[in-house]
Parts: C-alpha cells; sequence; structure tokens
C-alpha cells in the first residue's frame, strides 16, 4: 500500500513509519521537522529501510504540497500537530492554525479523494470529566476558565472530532477513524516539549532536581508507543472506520512515585522538587487529579489492548536514553 504519515518523524509517528515499512508498505513521511528528527527512525530500521521512506519536509499548512502528498495514498494517518505544555503555551495561534485548519485540511483532501483517514485527537479533550476512566461516550468538558491556555490543545482537538464527525455525516462513504490517545511514551521522546517521562531521565542523568509539578498526587496512565502501534494497527486492519476509539494503557502510577521509580533505576543521585507550574507557564497551566481510558471498546473492536507495564517503560525507556540520547544536549534545562 502507499502510506502517508504526516508527523512520521514525531514520537509516535517514527515507530509506526518503522513499523509500516517493515511490513513492506511503500510509505511517505510529511514532517516539517519542527520537532521530529529521521535519527527517531534509526532505532527501529537500518540505513537501507530508512532510504526506501519518501521524507516530504513541509509543513501541514502548505496547501498545494499537501494536496499532492495526499492524492496519492491509499491510506493517511494524520499525527503532525502542536502539543507538549511547553509548545502549546509558547504559540498558543500557531497551535490552534496547525491542531485546527492544519486537520480540517487533511480531512477535506481526504475525503474529498476517498481516502481513509486516521486521525489523532487526544485523552485531553476529557478535560476535568472527574471519572476514574472515561470511555468515549462520557462528557467532554473544560470546567473553568477557558483563559487558561492550556485547554486550547483540546479544543483544537475537539475542532477536529467535530469537523471529522460532521464530514462522516455528510458524506456515508468516507473512512475517518478518530483516536484518543492516553500518554504515549516512545523511546526517542524529547524532553523539549515538557513530557514528563524525558524530562524526569534527563534531570535524573545529570542528577539534578525531577521537578514535580503541585503535590505529585496526580495518577496517569502511560502508554508504549509500540503497544500503541499494534493496537492502532489491528483497528486498520479490521476495517474499523466512522467511530472514535481510546488507545492507552492499563496501569496508572502518581508523579510522584513515577519521579521516585525513575530516580531509582537510574541511580541517580537526584532529588524531588515539588514546585507551582503556574509559575514555569506565566498562569497558562492547568491538569486533572487523574485520568485514565476505559479500553473495553477498543478491546472488543481489536481484541489488542497495550499491556506493557509501568516498570518495563521505565527500564526500557532507560536503555535507549543512554544508548541514543548527548543527554547534555537535547531538551531545554528549564524542563
Ligand atoms: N504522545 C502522546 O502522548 C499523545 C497524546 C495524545 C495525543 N497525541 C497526538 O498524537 C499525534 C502524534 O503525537 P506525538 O507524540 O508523536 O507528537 P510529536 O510532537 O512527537 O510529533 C509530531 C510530529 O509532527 C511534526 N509537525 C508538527 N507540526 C507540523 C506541521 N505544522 N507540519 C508538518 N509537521 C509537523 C513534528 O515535527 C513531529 O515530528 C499528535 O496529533 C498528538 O496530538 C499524542
Amino acid at each position: 500500500m502507499r502510506i502517508l504519515i504526516t508527523g512520521g518523524l514525531g514520537t509516535i509517528g517514527s515507530c509506526l513509519t518503522a513499523r509500516l515499512v517493515k511490513q513492506g508498505h511503500k510509505v511517505t513521511v510529511y514532517d516539517n521537522m519542527e520537532i521530529g528528527h529521521s535519527d527517531n527512525l534509526k532505532i527501529y530500521l537500518s540505513d537501507p529501510e530508512i532510504s526506501e521512506i519518501h521524507i516530504i519536509k513541509r509543513d501541514i499548512l502548505d496547501k498545494e504540497h499537501m494536496s499532492v502528498a495526499v492524492s496519492g495514498s491509499d491510506i493517511v494517518y494524520h499525527l503532525a500537530a502542536t502539543l507538549g505544555t511547553l509548545n502549546v503555551v509558547s504559540q498558543p495561534s500557531r497551535m490552534l492554525n496547525v491542531n485546527s485548519l492544519g486537520t480540517h485540511l487533511v480531512s477535506d483532501l481526504c475525503v474529498s479523494n476517498n481516502i481513509p483517514l486516521v486521525l489523532m485527537s487526544t485523552s485531553m479533550v476529557y478535560g476535568k470529566n472527574p471519572k476514574t476512566s472515561v470511555s468515549e461516550k462520557d462528557d467532554l468538558f473544560v470546567k473553568g476558565d477557558i483563559d487558561v491556555g492550556l485547554w486550547w490543545y483540546a479544543i483544537s482537538k475537539m475542532a477536529d472530532e467535530a469537523y471529522a464527525n460532521s464530514l462522516l455525516l455528510e458524506n456515508k462513504r468516507a473512512k475517518i477513524l478518530i483516536i484518543r490517545p492516553f500518554n504515549v511514551i516512545a523511546p526517542l521522546q524529547s524532553p523539549a516539549a515538557g513530557f514528563v517521562f524525558p524530562r524526569f531521565f534527563r534531570s535524573a542523568y545529570l542528577n539534578e532536581p525531577l521537578l514535580v509539578y503541585g503535590n505529585g498526587k496526580q495518577k496517569r496512565t502511560f502508554t508504549w508507543a509500540p503497544d500503541f502501534v499494534d493496537s492502532l494497527l489491528k483497528l486498520v486492519d479490521k476495517d474499523v472506520f466512522r467511530i472514535t476509539v481510546n488507545i492507552g494503557g492499563t496501569e496508572s502510577i502518581t508523579i510522584s512515585d513515577l519521579a521516585k521509580c525513575i530516580i531509582k533505576t537510574t541511580n541517580s543521585s537526584s532529588v524531588i522538587k515539588y514546585i507551582d507550574p503556574q509559575d514555569l507557564f506565566s498562569g497558562q497551566f492547568d491538569e486533572i487529579d487523574q485520568r485514565s481510558p476505559d479500553v473495553s471498546l477498543l478491546r472488543s473492536l481489536s481484541g489488542v489492548v497495550p499491556e506493557t507495564s509501568i516498570n518495563e517503560m521505565i527500564v526500557n525507556f532507560s536503555s535507549y536514553y543512554k544508548k541514543y540520547f548527548n543527554i547534555q544536549d537535547r531538551g531545554l534545562s528549564r524542563y
């Protein structure tokens, strides 16, 4: 198959790209390399395998190139987006343009060319829903002040879901699969955007304090990228479209405990420092006590749910981190 992956050099994208190349597909990656890097592919693929990938270094808002790239494809996986607390709060209008206008463009191009589309939404669309585990039919809401920048990311993805669903309503034959990922972790995830796993690892290896936001009691579920890709590709193989599905791990941990486990695994002399994130993000930060996915729908549709434990993820991440990262150079010291 001829497969187009936008954002195919990022955290999830590089894992997905590699898997599809290994399966023998003709893969085109469309990525502006703002965050992603072709080096990310090196942990999964050999140089000859990487040379088979057609990489287009362009922005998804570049309608002309996007349109040519989409038109020659049998399926499009649309992953390109602006995400990560730091990126979201530092360039909110750019984020809204890329995540909404860019996604609407890709969606229109796919539907008008009758090309199946897989769209990445986010678990953040559940907002402050207080349920212990959230399922696809649960309420999506942002409670409180809409002026808090972090929620604008969730709103951009809600707009994508609404737009995709409007296209599905108007086009009975259109094929769009909407995925809501929960904290996907991959070996070369950069600490630069502020994601907690790489941020903690970088600090631990530098024996610097691990900065925990708030009291550290907030609980999160993490998902190992290769597991995420297994579930996603199973859905596509089974031709599951015109539906929204959570993909996430089944184990959760408090952020404080995560910090302790990472310090222990890396034999670091780092300490944990509890800080007020509002000081770092100019009042644009918000978060919830816990968020975990109900994966019953994923289980029933694909039969494959992410199973890697948090401990295994920490051990895996640690071995890749030591081998591949130039710890001093990657990421921002402030985070
Ligand atoms: N990783 C997670 O935990 C998570 C959670 C929920 C949702 N998602 C969604 O999954 C998708 C992939 O996430 P990821 O973690 O791999 O992100 P990432 O930041 O690692 O990768 C995104 C990729 O898109 C590229 N990109 C960004 N803006 C672009 C633009 N305007 N034009 C072209 N390329 C652009 C980047 O260079 C990068 O390679 C995103 O849509 C994200 O919103 C991810």
